[in-house]
């Protein structure tokens, strides 16, 4: 099973997913990196592992369906199977939904439908919730919308800061991603289906 990562910034969930695939608890080879921004750090962790790179300036197409087609080309390519959004921070298009449909996975930093968009840990700080969490769902076109297929929850205390609150859901955010992948794989290989097939007919 190969996959293609997306992401726009730090990257410590690619590495995440590298890490998982490297120890052999991701039965998955990560065969490209996708960027929307050159200078991120996630390029230079997927240098630093010898990862293929496609890092693309979105200002110089002329719109999306004109930067995913090229995108959906490098996939096609690399013989991409299941693609995999961590930090990516654009909605993804009608050009990228048909080409892998059923097929991209998300990962967003609270319980959803609770907090979806940017800054999701402050959103939930700034509402004092007392639970928040990671939600790993199937990409629709809909922000941060579509099959949830797993979620796990962290408790705020009254001790709490928002940076040990931040750092508490990336913790599991990095453990959940790389496994619940797997159990994506597994489920899909179990029934030979068509990969995301199930979550889509099943809601
Ligand atoms: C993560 O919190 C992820 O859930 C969200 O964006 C953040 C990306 O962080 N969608 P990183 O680039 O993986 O460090």
């Amino acid at each position: 099973m190969k996959l293609a990562v997306f992401a726009s910034g730090s990257g410590s969930n690619f590495q995440a997913i590298v890490d998982a695939a490297q120890e052999g608890r991701l039965n998955a080879e990560i065969s490209l990196l996708v960027c929307d921004k050159p200078d991120a750090y996630a390029v230079q962790r997927a240098e630093d592992v010898d990862i293929p790179v496609f890092a693309f300036k979105p200002k110089e197409y002329p719109d999306k369906a004109a930067f995913e087609s090229v995108i959906v080309k490098e996939l096609e390519s690399a013989e991409v199977d299941l693609v995999i959004l961590a930090g990516y921070m654009r909605l993804i298009g009608k050009t990228l939904l048909a080409a892998y449909e059923g097929r991209i996975l998300n990962i967003h930093p609270s319980l959803l439908p609770a907090f979806p968009g940017k800054d999701a840990i402050g959103q939930a700080w700034e509402a004092a919730v007392k639970v928040t969490g990671v939600t790993v769902h199937l990409v629709d076109e809909g922000m941060d919308t579509g099959p949830i297929i797993s979620q796990e929850a962290v408790a705020i205390k009254q001790t709490d800061s928002l940076q040990s609150v931040t750092k508490a859901v990336q913790a599991i955010e990095h453990r959940l991603y790389p496994d619940t992948i797997q159990s994506f794989i597994e489920k899909q290989r179990l029934e030979g289906s068509q990969v995301g097939n199930d979550y889509q007919t099943s809601v």
